[in-house]
């Protein structure tokens, strides 16, 4: 582009393409002779949301672009983590959305809603994208009708999905960075060995109170010390690689035991200035899954208010099939369970001062 071109004016509605967004609303119900007026809120939603889905995926890809490097420059983590926090703050904005819908009774909506068969946002496309590119896999999607998810779309549609579920989601790149971790062991420091220690001490400790109080009775302190056991047993599967890896095939867990162990002392070390940032970006995922989970409870909500029991337009079972969208179609599901997984600062092993010089920054005070 030469300069002329560069710096010629424009005007705010060539710019924008305002007459082109404003004027792509074409109410069915006016086309059949029978208009509905709630027809434009809800083709408006609907499009506002595939411009907020167009921003999220945009971003999406630009993160995967810079953890799709081999060693992932610590600047980009930090370019990460703020446009994770753009796509919270639009995620949030897709929950609130569905109040403006409501704002239309379910009776408004049949006054349309035969003329859309069998359109159904189970046809965005971008969603699928943003969905994939997050990292749900298809052999962890609950279908309809025995069908595959891409069964909706057309050729190029399918083969846009086929792409992005071949390369790597979100979660493939953020568990790769996370294997690379160099801080799990240093020297003579040990951090499985080490963390496996504190955590039987811990649980040591719990159980020497449960049995040292004369508050309890002999059967409520039975019943806690078998609760302590289940938790033991979480415990067991970071104290041991093969039953991790067992966990793995069987679907329940997604991440690798070495990722997991790196989220792991993210998580208990992170106030340690080199971990800041690697904790707000595993935090940062676990909030977009916590609103991606809200939408989706939220959405199915509307849709029993607006449907009851009745089948979508996409073919579903309508409701019921969205709430257990809901529940099982997790993403960073394992950064949760991270949580599990924390032990009181106070029980936490102490790292070797030469390591914790190496985890803050060179210019910090405590290191001069
Ligand atoms: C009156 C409002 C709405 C109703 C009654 C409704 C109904 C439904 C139903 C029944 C399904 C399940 C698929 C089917 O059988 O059709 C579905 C899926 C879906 N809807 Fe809506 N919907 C509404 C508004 C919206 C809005 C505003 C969006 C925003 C884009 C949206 C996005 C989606 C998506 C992405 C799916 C696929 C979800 C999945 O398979 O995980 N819906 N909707």
């Amino acid at each position: 582009m030469n300069n002329e071109a560069k710096f010629s004016s424009v005007h705010y509605n060539t710019y924008l393409q305002v007459d082109k967004i404003t004027s792509a609303q074409h109410l069915r119900s006016t086309e059949v002779g029978e208009a509905a007026h709630d027809e434009m809120l809800f083709i408006i939603t609907h499009q506002v949301y595939e411009l907020w889905f167009k921003q999220i995926n945009f971003e999406l890809r630009a993160i995967i672009s810079d953890f799709s490097a081999r060693n992932v420059n610590e600047k980009n983590v930090g370019i990460a983590v703020s446009r994770l926090e753009r796509i919270i703050e639009i995620m949030k904005l897709l929950v609130q959305q569905i109040r403006i819908m409501e704002t239309m009774t379910p009776l408004d909506f049949l006054d349309f809603r035969n003329y859309l068969f069998p359109a159904s946002g189970f046809q965005s496309l971008q969603f699928r994208e943003m969905e994939v590119m997050l990292g749900l896999k298809e052999d962890m999607r609950t279908t309809y009708n025995n069908k595959p998810y891409h069964c909706v779309f057309s050729e190029t549609g399918r083969e846009k999905l086929e792409g992005l579920e071949k390369g790597n989601s979100l979660l493939d790149l953020v568990e790769d960075w996370l294997e690379r971790t160099p801080f799990l062991e240093f020297g003579d420091f040990n951090f499985v060995a080490e963390y496996q220690k504190a955590v039987k001490a811990m649980i040591g400790k719990e159980q020497a109170a449960i049995m040292g109080t004369d508050i309890l009775s002999e059967e409520t302190k039975q019943m806690r010390l078998a609760l302590l056991g289940d938790t033991n047993s979480y415990f067991a599967g970071i104290m041991d690689e093969n039953r991790h890896n067992t966990l793995v095939r069987e679907g329940k867990l997604k991440l690798s035991y070495k990722a997991t162990l790196a989220a792991l002392f993210i998580h208990l070390y992170r106030d340690e200035p080199i971990l800041h940032q690697p904790f707000r970006l595993l935090s940062k995922l676990v909030e977009i899954d916590d609103q991606l989970t809200t939408w989706r409870y939220r959405h199915a909500q509307m849709v029993m208010r607006m449907l009851g029991k009745k089948v979508g337009t996409g073919g579903s079972s309508g409701h019921e099939y969205l709430a257990v969208t809901a529940a099982r179609h997790h993403i960073f599901s394992d950064f949760h369970n991270v949580s599990t997984l924390l032990i009181p600062r106070s029980e936490l092993p102490v790292l070797p001062e030469v390591f914790r010089k190496n985890l803050g920054f060179y210019f910090s005070a405590a290191n001069t």
